[in-house]
This record gives C-alpha cells, structure tokens and sequence, in this order.
C-alpha cells in the first residue's frame, strides 16, 4: 500500500529584507511547537513547508498558490504584514483552505475570507488601553507617529478617538513604511513638546526609531513615549539601551509575562535559538500552531470547512495568558496588558503592572 499522505501546512513569511524578524522568530516557535508536540495529529504526519515571500505581497500570492496547487496544503499560515495577509486572501476563499494568520494586525484582515483565523492581535485591540493609561495619568496633549499603512492608521485612528472622548487633545503625524527616516517628523514632535508621543512600527523597526529618538535629543525632552507594543519589541528590546527605559506600551505579549507557561516557553525558544528571546509574533506563530494541531485533532484530520469551523470558539493557556477564537470574528480575545520597559536581572524586559481582561477587536465589536 502507499504511505499516507502527510497533512501540509503551508507557513509563508518574510525570512529575509527588512522584516525578516518576523520571518525568524514564527518560524522558530512553529518548529518549537511540533518539538514538544510531535509530528503526527489524528494519525496522520504533519509536514511543515516554510516560504520565503521576501516580504512582497506579489510573491505571498504565488506561493501560496502554489502550496495549494501543487502540494495540496491542508492548512497556509504566517503572513508577517497587512499586504502580505490580504493578497492571499482570494485563494483561501476560492480553494475553501483555512489560512492562520500569526502576525498581521490590520483589524478588517478576518474580513478578506471566511477561512482567514488570526492568533497574532488587532491594533486597536491592542491599543484603546493604551488611550485610557495615558488619560488617566495626566497626560493631556499627544503627537502620534505610525507607520503610514493599515496596522499604523488603525492605531491612530483608535488612539485618537478614545484619547479625544477623554478631553485628550491629539496631533497626527505618519511616516512612510519603506526605509523610514524618522527625524524630520521628530523634529516636529521636539517642537510641539507634547505630553507624551505615541509610536506605531513596525515589529523588527524599533531600533531604528530609538537610534533617531536620541540624535534628535527626545530622550532629555521630558515627552514620554507611548504606544502598542511593537515599538518595544522583545526581539530588539534588549539591544535599545537605556533610551528604552520608562515607556509605557500595551500590548499582549512580553516574555517577562509572569506565569509558568510563559517561563517555560521563553526557556525552550531560547534554549532552541541560541539564547533569542521571543517576542510577540513568535507567541502568535506557537498559538497558530495550537489551533491547527488541536482544530485537526477536533476533525481527525479532514481541513477545508471542517477545520475552520473546528477552530471558532476553541480556549486555551497561551504563554501569554487565557485566549479565545471569537466564533463570530475568528479574532483572537485576550488580555491586553499595560507594561513599562525596566531593567530586570541586567536585561530590559517590557513588565507588566496592569492587565484588562478578555479584550476582543473593538472595530468588530462596535458593528
Ligand atoms: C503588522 C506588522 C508588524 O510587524 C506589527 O508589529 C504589527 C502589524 C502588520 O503589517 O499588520
């Protein structure tokens, strides 16, 4: 008899260019899951076939095209950023092949297919709590710089408009996405002397912020800096310096995040990758990689329509807290939580002080 097929899934990310971060650290948290879990669900192998797109939507298109055509994927996953999410989300729709998208964070995402499950966030989840801290804390007037496409526009929109029902008073400022040149609009900021500036970008663009952040002296200005968390990025956090000390972000996942799952987690990725600390997308990429194995258990193995349906409304303990798949959104509910960057044990580390429970997408919720 022939062997049986094995059940494929399809992980697409950026490995290299400027956002290939993102690529390294999902791509290690899903080889981390299947370590500890095994390689076979419901009887049946799982083969992980990882794709370079370069972080271009184009190629994103093609391969997953090909994933589905030619090695007849049960399951795509990965996408690093909004465009990458989106292009593909035809072909999940047309081929009936669920996609989990462990990173991207534009809140209409889950509203390009029915098959598109995400484990990663939306920004306005992840930042309305960061509107209420700053109102509460005495800050009044606010400059906001975000990367200037859907996840940056999404935070800006959600911070302003919480920020200004709260008598926050709010300036707007985006900068491009490609090859990001931060000064001219710090500048801006050094001008105004804001309470407080709240920055978008990017996961893997941090640094790079920061190294401008201080040429331009905003670090001696007394402006506080704000804003979701990618801006204090695990992956890079360690290497800010002490210009990173004292922000305030929220955000759903820090590897300082205080629970055994999480301790455990952090030892076994570092343990793994040479001592890297895992950052926010790789959580996403192991809990992406949870929900397959657990939605596969669900069908003994059978994919299409019958996974994705397997996937809605499934809990767990992630190691960054409870989380749910919204059955109506197939959004991920979760803790958000309020962290401000201290040296801990010689290391900086995102910690937390505060959490707000179950937060789902608020855009979908308002609908
Ligand atoms: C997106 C990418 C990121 O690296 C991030 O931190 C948040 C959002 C995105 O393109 O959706």
């Amino acid at each position: 008899a022939l062997a049986q097929e094995p059940l494929k899934i399809g992980l697409i990310l950026p490995m290299t260019g400027p956002f290939a971060s993102t690529g390294r650290q999902i791509e290690a948290a899903a080889k981390l899951y299947m370590q500890q879990n095994g390689d076979t669900v419901a009887g049946k192998k799982i083969q992980l076939i990882v794709k370079d797109d370069t972080g271009t939507a184009d190629v994103t298109k093609r391969l997953a095209q090909e994933l589905i055509v030619n090695d007849k994927i049960a399951v795509m996953a990965g996408f690093g950023l909004t465009p990458l999410a989106l292009a593909p989300a035809p072909l999940a729709t047309q081929a009936k092949v669920p996609a989990v998208v462990m990173a991207a964070a534009t809140a209409t995402i889950t509203e390009a297919s029915p098959y598109i499950v995400r484990t990663s966030f939306t920004l306005p989840q992840a930042t309305v709590p960061m509107a209420d801290w700053a109102a509460q804390n005495g800050i009044k007037k606010v400059a906001t710089l975000v990367s200037d496409y859907g996840p940056g526009i999404d935070a800006e929109k959600a911070f302003t408009t919480a920020f200004t029902a709260k008598g926050g008073q709010v300036e707007n400022l985006r900068v491009p996405l490609a090859n990001p040149d931060f000064s001219p609009f710090l500048q801006k900021v050094a001008d105004a002397k804001p309470d407080a500036l709240f920055v978008f970008v990017p996961s893997g663009i941090g640094a790079q912020f920061m190294k401008q952040f201080v040429e331009r002296g905003l670090d001696k200005s007394g402006i506080r800096l704000i804003g979701p968390g990618d801006v204090t990025d695990d992956d890079l956090l360690n290497n800010m310096g002490d210009v990173a000390l004292g922000a305030i972000t929220t955000q759903h996942y820090s590897a300082a995040h205080d629970s055994p799952e999480n301790k455990a987690f952090v030892e076994a990725f570092k343990k793994a990758n040479n001592g890297m600390r895992p950052n926010f997308m790789a959580v996403g990429g192991y809990d992406g990689m949870h929900l397959i194995y657990e939605g596969l258990k669900k069908t003994s193995g059978q994919g299409g329509q019958a996974l994705i349906d397997a996937m809605k409304g499934m809990s767990w303990t992630s190691p960054r807290g409870p989380v749910s798949i919204d059955p109506q959104t197939r959004d991920i509910v979760q803790n958000i939580y309020v962290r401000k960057v201290e040296r801990k044990d010689g290391e900086l580390y995102n910690v937390e002080f505060a959490t707000i429970p179950n937060v789902k997408d608020p855009v979908k919720a308002a609908k």
